[in-house]
């Protein structure tokens, strides 16, 4: 009687929600029929499942976060974001200081335009009496360039916030010019160890892909040509103020760039999910990014329209970036760091092609955790020859090769040499691979461990 009772609500909520889409005319029935029509009972099932403990009594860690808007239409709510940050309670700056606002809109390259959002913002800010100056960036990843020729224009215009939409590198040359502007010199300083001591100029991100997660992190990837680098900037300072996610966004995003930056969500969802440094408040945070992201790779790269599937992408990609930001990443990241540097190849594609070997080499170090996002997938029914209920050993033994059929599905290449990694280069890949995200991967390496995985991932 309960049970008859509980799936009649359920009948009741999808047709509520049919009524709700046919009356706003958004998400077409067709594209609706892509998902799988189960999905969410065996999500909440899979919900119900006891997390692998974690001690609290170990745990020690702080949890920062700026205000955060999600859901269709909200870019235009730049007006808001700009006067809830000007309560003297949230910032440095005074609200009786500030005569008209005045703003910097920073921009990757043209589609912005064309998919009318920076028309909204600006129509918008109009209406509000905020005064806009816009900076675009151009193609290409960030660099130091951008940034100084940003922080210039923002000193010159005397702009009180930045505001970033697009991409990973716009967010990225956004938060770092927010940075610059009130702590002075140039982005070139920075590399070479400057300090952030002052607030930055308050940051809006507004990203419009759903994969890196740079709208939630405290760095700024920059390469400087001159000197040949690509190095981050970090500070607490640089983190962004205010976040709009609005998925309507993100439909526009090409398959190929929508299949490598959702690769790239989902590789950091599963190694801060597995991190050494992981906790039980970052671990909701990634497991729930795994739901949100897996059973939609497919979809969005297939039908990019799909509105129900990009938000989920896009909320998933959110929360990877809130969990890894917290709890850092893993070997894939730390071997795709030198990686990226030496090859021009889209670091998801880089990612994803090691993340199958990266899981076999830590398997026995997380069993536990992997073989809950092995139960994760078999039961989300992704996949045509794993039957859906099996052991946590079978699970977890599979892991690797289910995810090798997810990233063939959105036709990420599953070995390094299809990207123009060379053997040759693996000494100097191996020398190269070190930092942060090495340290939290679970397994610690060695030199020679590291040659047998790329190895087997070449
Ligand atoms: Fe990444």
């Amino acid at each position: 009687m309960e049970e008859s009772g509980k799936k009649l609500d359920q009948e009741m909520d999808k047709e509520m929600v049919k009524e709700k889409d046919k009356e706003k005319g958004e998400r077409p029935e067709e594209s609706q029929a892509k998902l799988p029509e189960d999905k969410q009972e065996i999500t909440e099932e899979l919900r119900n499942l006891p997390l692998p403990r974690t001690r609290w009594e170990d745990v020690v860690f702080s949890f920062p976060q700026p205000i955060i808007e999600f859901g269709k239409g909200v870019v235009k709510n730049v007006p808001k974001a700009i006067f809830r940050l000007l309560d003297p309670r949230l910032m440095h700056i005074k609200k009786a200081e500030i005569e008209r606002p005045e703003i910097l809109i920073i921009i990757g390259h043209e589609s912005v335009k064309k998919m009318g959002a920076l028309d909204k913002i600006l129509k918008s800010c109009e209406q509000n009496s905020i005064e806009t100056v816009i900076f675009s960036c151009g193609k290409g990843e960030a660099t130091v360039t951008m940034v100084n020729e940003a922080v210039e224009m923002a000193l010159e215009e005397k702009v009180h916030f930045i505001v970033g939409i697009g991409g990973g590198s716009v967010m990225d040359v956004a938060k770092a010019t927010a940075g610059i502007v009130t702590n002075g010199g140039l982005a070139e300083d920075y590399h070479e160890g400057k300090p952030f001591e002052l607030p930055g100029l308050p940051f809006i991100a507004i990203p419009t892909t759903a994969g890196t997660g740079t709208e939630i992190t405290n760095n700024a990837v920059l390469i400087d040509k001159t000197r040949g680098y690509k190095k981050s900037i970090r500070g607490s300072h640089l983190m962004s103020k205010y976040i709009l996610l609005d998925p309507e966004l993100t439909l526009d995003c090409p398959p190929d760039i929508t299949a490598s930056s959702g690769a790239d969500a989902l590789v950091q969802a599963i190694e801060s999910y597995v991190s050494k440094k992981s906790h039980p408040l970052a671990d909701i945070y990634a497991l729930e990014a795994i739901f949100l992201i897996a059973p939609n790779l497919r979809t969005v790269f297939e039908h990019g329209d799909d509105y129900a599937a990009r938000s989920e992408m896009l909320l998933g990609s959110f929360f990877a970036g809130i969990a890894f930001s917290n709890v850092g990443l893993g070997l894939v990241h730390g071997l795709a760091h030198p990686i990226g540097y030496k090859y021009d190849v889209p670091h998801g594609k880089v990612c994803g092609a090691l993340l199958p070997c990266v899981i076999e080499y830590n398997l026995e170090y997380r069993a536990d955790k992997y073989a809950r996002i092995g139960r994760i997938f078999s039961q989300l029914n992704l996949f045509t020859k794993y039957e859906a209920e099996a052991s946590d050993e079978k699970n977890t033994q599979r892991l690797a090769s289910m995810i090798k059929e997810m990233f063939s599905q959105i036709h990420i290449p599953l070995k390094l040499r299809d990207l123009g990694v060379l053997k040759e280069d693996f000494d100097w890949i191996i020398e190269n691979t070190k930092g942060s995200s090495v340290n939290s991967n679970p397994r610690t390496p060695d030199p020679e461990s590291l040659r047998e995985l790329l190895e087997k991932a070449w």
